[in-house]
């Protein structure tokens, strides 16, 4: 199959229409669409990304209209939700109305609803005519894609369609938020204080005990093709001295990433952004992928996970998948 990256929303629209999959760009991440009641263009998304088939989708809608047609009901909570960050980063988990296939939901009696914060991506949402049911357009396992080109790379021969959107400009996925539980069951850039602010007590997933309520979070995710060792603690400075003397023994490439910039006198390729956590959750993907080919291992000095610094750390601990140091 040919893959065409185009920035025609009405060829997207249609693609969707007759079945077909079209990918776009939101404000978090690119997403791989379909008509959320079309159940065998559904179950192409599953395919072109290798995912697992109990691990939900996000419907994506250009309306609170559109969003209480695919909820059960629609509670002053979730008016008050939607409107504090709609469009925005963030995905509500809510009781799922019966129009919505298993195939999205995973079987689960909920539904993960978002109203994208990129005019493109709402206008090809409203072109569609229907919900459009799409996880993050990468191969499952893999960074999420931040840039059209990032998704070319990922699946060309696999879609038909990439609509250029222009670039995440969040970088990160959605905060996934339960209503019910009142739990993040994903961190995102909308944090956990911002949604207290608008719904009382929250708590955070940690997904240690027990199957996580988000089916997704308990995956590999984010492996770029080299690895990621991730340094917490007190003495973060000290260990990554070693480490990187080690990778030199071993003639082993490396590159640190030193998101606030602590880190004095250490030798090597720093990436850093003197703190600027917005910055680095934008560019975060962005920058794990532009490394591949180029590294053999990334050294990274993890933050305090408070903030936007919950969700980049989130994203840190999985990319490490195991190689995580504390000090
Ligand atoms: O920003 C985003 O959320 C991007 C863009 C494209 O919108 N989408 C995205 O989708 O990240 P995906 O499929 O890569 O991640 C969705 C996460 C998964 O962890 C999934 O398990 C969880 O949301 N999820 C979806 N529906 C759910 C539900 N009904 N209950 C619990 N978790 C759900
Ligand atoms: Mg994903």
């Amino acid at each position: 199959m040919e893959t065409k990256i185009v920035t025609d929303i009405d060829v997207c629209a249609r693609a969707i229409k007759g079945g077909e999959l079209a990918a776009f760009g939101t404000e978090t991440v690119y997403g791989l669409g379909a008509s959320c009641f079309d159940e065998q263009a559904v179950a192409k998304i599953f395919e072109a990304k290798g995912r697992p088939s109990d691990n939900p989708l996000i419907v994506h809608v250009c309306s609170l209209e559109q969003a209480k047609t695919v909820a059960k009901e629609w509670t002053e909570e979730m008016d008050r939700l939607a409107k504090a960050f709609w469009p925005g980063p963030f995905t509500m988990v809510v009781k799922k109305a019966e129009n919505i296939p298993d195939v999205v939901s995973a079987g689960l009696g909920t539904v993960g609803i978002r109203m994208p914060g990129n005019f493109l991506a709402v206008e090809f949402i409203r072109m569609c005519g229907v919900p459009v049911a799409a996880p993050s357009a990468n191969t499952s396992g893999r960074p999420s894609p931040t840039k059209a080109m990032h998704v070319y790379q990922d699946m060309a021969g696999k879609i038909p369609y990439i609509l250029d959107c222009g670039d995440s400009v969040k970088g990160l996925e959605s905060t996934v938020y339960d209503v019910e539980s009142k739990t993040v069951l994903r961190p995102g850039v909308i944090t956990p204080e911002d949604i207290a602010k608008v719904a009382g007590d929250v708590g955070v997933s940690r997904g240690e005990k027990g199957t996580p309520k988000s089916p997704g979070t308990k995956y590999a995710h984010y492996h770029p093709t080299y690895r990621v060792v991730l340094v917490r603690g007190k003495n973060i400075a000290k260990k990554i001295e070693e480490l990187c003397k080690s990778a030199n023994q071993a003639e082993e490439k490396y590159v640190i990433l030193d998101i606030k910039g602590i880190l004095k006198n250490i030798s090597g390729e720093y990436l850093s952004y003197d703190g600027d956590l917005n910055s680095a959750a934008a560019e975060l993907y962005s920058l794990l992928i532009s490394y591949e080919g180029k590294t053999d291992v990334m050294i990274v000095a993890g933050i305090e996970p408070k903030g936007i610094g919950l969700a980049i750390m989130n994203r840190l601990e999985r990319a490490a998948a195991g190689n995580i140091m504390d000090t």
